[in-house]
């Protein structure tokens, strides 16, 4: 804090050195009295009327008037809200959107195989958990939209198809080419998110993208272009159940 200099009370910070002939002005503290917000520095004897600060970097009290002045007073704004740009925000919620469409195509995928004339437990399982996690991933995003001061809003999600079953490629093969290119396609919005957060200078944003869902994304193609992989190798038909068990294996033993 700055000061004003006042005679009410001066208390030295260095004394003068012991043998000198003559001393060096011993500095001051000048307060003003109780509540005072300011405070100087001032050698002994000098004029009370010389500038008082040299070597002051940073003068918080100056500089914070202006942001002062723009706390919102309207209790229907956001008082977090700061460097947050609309494009940001707007690029938010289309984001949660992705994320609840994926989530419902994984949800249909779910019921489809788990059908009492299908019955590919390990398969609806996988989706099942699939689609609890994209609805977590809009979750997230609306946490942060509400941490940086935007407003969440939500938009309609298409129905998905409910058949799954695919002539030549048989159900379980085809599911999994439809959730790897569902999740590259997410790893692009995704993409497109962090692009957007660079072009308005947001760091915060585009550390977040990248801390939080780039990677758990590279992963889970990874993951889904293996069983792609594996299902090539089986066929339809009497593989396709032992690949559903060791699904059904894999998930509970990741549990
Ligand atoms: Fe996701
Ligand atoms: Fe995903």
């Amino acid at each position: 804090m700055l000061l004003r200099a006042s005679s009410s009370v001066l208390s030295p910070l260095f004394a003068s050195p012991e043998n000198s002939s003559s001393p060096p002005p011993s500095l001051y503290v000048r307060t003003k009295g109780r509540g005072a917000s300011t405070v100087s520095m001032a050698a002994a004897g000098e004029d009370n009327s010389a500038p008082a600060i040299t070597g002051v970097l940073f003068e918080p009290f100056k500089e914070l008037k202006k942001e002062l002045g723009l706390v919102p007073i309207s209790p229907d704004q956001s008082l977090a809200r700061y460097k947050y740009a609309e494009e940001c925000e707007a690029v938010i919620n289309v984001q949660i959107n992705i994320e609840y469409n994926v989530s419902y195509i994984y949800h249909a995928m779910y019921a489809y195989f788990d059908r009492d004339n299908v019955a590919l437990k390990g398969m609806a399982k996988f989706f099942k958990e699939s689609s609890e996690e994209e609805r977590e991933h809009a979750e997230t995003f609306m946490e942060y939209q509400n941490k940086r001061g935007g407003r969440v809003k939500l938009q309609s999600i298409i129905a998905p198809q409910s058949e799954y079953d695919h002539p030549e490629k048989g159900d379980a093969l085809y599911a999994m080419e439809v959730a790897l290119s569902l999740e590259k396609l997410n790893y692009d919005k995704l993409l497109n998110v962090h692009r957007v957060a660079v072009k308005n200078d947001d760091p915060q944003l585009a550390d977040y993208v990248e801390s939080y869902f780039l990677a758990e994304q590279v992963e889970a193609i990874k993951k889904i272009a293996e069983y792609i992989a594996q299902l090539r190798r089986v066929g339809k038909g009497h593989g396709v159940w032992h690949f559903d068990r060791s699904l059904l294996e894999e998930e509970a033993a990741a549990a």
